[in-house]
């Protein structure tokens, strides 16, 4: 007999747009998603969110406060996305919660490792009357990992090919990559900024919250230079298993690499800054793949990153021997595919299954993720 079970992922990245959520269907031989909502941040939600992300001294209060107010939005989410496809709170096994991450401080380039994510996990289970698993990354980060990528599991689960080697890139404010070689483990790391310094970027300059479709930058010319300095960042250097967030790659650092590169002693023009910006995004991830062990051969992109024409167009250009499309063609829009991790990694932790990948994050060994919440 088939088996079905129903869950949901809510997730919210570092670019902090909006809560999406998945109602994905699990049966015996894969997935199917069911339904899908997104919630758009609320403007003073997401300031507060980088005001904990970027700034050194913030009130106590303002955390709490803050963890509240998304534990109310992430519940408003699961609520309009049951209501949207018709699915009762009983029907669902478990809500995933990833949270948001207001902290990222991995071992190896931090003495005290932590991650931080916030949206209190109570409350969703409380409102939806839905059990909740929630604070994902903590398990792998005191066995030793990252606590970062998580996805790479649900990936190789799910786009695995027997006999190519794919790649699945996210291009999230902050891009992972997953490799999936044809008979060997998988890994993953994040390569660095995905759209996080090109919204901040923009939102400065030309007043939006992101780069509609490249547009802006594709009106720039990469400044080599600049493109240089920012890619001489450690990070890109590090050997995996590594990751990393706001607190490394913002506005403050851009403006600090700026200040350093004044090309004939003219500053680099906002949108010159911009297109340099879209091609250290596409740059660092075809590097990555460069890079690895064996050759890959085609590549599969998700996150809001597929949006950005200049991005996607770079990157086709870096890649010129793969073969790059989007993980629609792989049946999950890409829109969707974190979010639908974060539902089937509630599975593993309600089936007691372990959900981390110590070749992708370090860890020690394989271990359960997440607290369980509710009923
Ligand atoms: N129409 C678009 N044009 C260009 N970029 C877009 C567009 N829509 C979304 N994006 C980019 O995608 C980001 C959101 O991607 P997402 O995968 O949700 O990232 P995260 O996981 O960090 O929240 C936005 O902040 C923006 O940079
Ligand atoms: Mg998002």
């Amino acid at each position: 007999m088939k088996q079905e079970q129903l869950y949901i992922g809510l997730m919210s990245g570092t670019s902090v747009d909006s809560i999406d959520a998945v109602a994905l269907q699990l049966h015996n031989d894969g997935v199917h998603i069911r339904g899908t909502y997104s919630l758009p941040i609320p403007k003073v939600i997401r300031a507060n969110v980088f005001s904990l992300s970027e700034k050194n001294e913030v009130p106590v209060e303002f955390l709490c406060e803050t963890d509240t107010l998304l534990g109310e939005l992430f519940s408003d989410a699961a609520i309009e996305l049951m209501s949207s496809c018709s699915i009762k709170p009983k029907q669902i096994t478990a809500i995933g919660s990833h949270g948001q991450t207001i902290r990222h401080a991995p071992p190896g380039v931090h003495q005290i490792p932590y991650s931080k994510q916030i949206g209190d996990p109570n409350i969703i289970a409380t409102r939806t009357g839905c059990i909740v698993v929630a604070d994902f990354r903590r398990a792998d980060i005191a066995s030793g990992g990252q606590g970062a990528p998580l996805v790479p599991a649900f990936h190789e689960e799910i786009f695995r090919h027997p006999h190519r080697h794919r790649a699945i890139v996210n291009i999230g404010g902050i891009a992972n990559i997953t490799s999936l070689p044809k008979d060997q483990d998988c890994i993953g790391f994040d390569t660095g900024p995905g759209n996080t310094l090109i919204d901040g970027w923009c939102k400065k300059h030309i007043g939006s919250d992101f780069d509609n479709n490249g547009d802006w930058g594709a009106s720039g010319v990469v400044c080599k230079p600049l493109l240089n300095k920012l890619k001489s960042h450690p990070f890109f250097e590090l050997p995996a298993p590594k990751s990393t967030g706001r607190e490394t790659f913002n506005l403050a650092w851009l403006d600090s690499q700026l200040n350093q590169c004044c090309v004939e002693s003219k500053p680099v023009s906002p949108e010159d800054v911009q297109a340099s910006l879209c091609a250290l995004t596409s740059q660092t991830i075809a590097d990555s793949i460069h890079d690895l062990d064996t050759k890959v051969d085609e590549v599969f992109v998700c996150g809001g990153g597929v949006k950005n024409s200049l991005i996607m167009s770079n990157l086709e250009e870096q890649l010129d021997d793969v073969a790059i499309e989007t993980t629609e063609n792989l049946g999950i829009h890409p829109r969707w595919v974190e979010a639908a991790a974060f539902a089937w990694l509630a599975m593993r932790r309600i089936k007691n299954l372990p959900g981390n990948v110590p070749a992708v994050t370090g860890a020690k060994r394989r271990v359960l993720l997440g607290g369980i919440y509710g009923a």
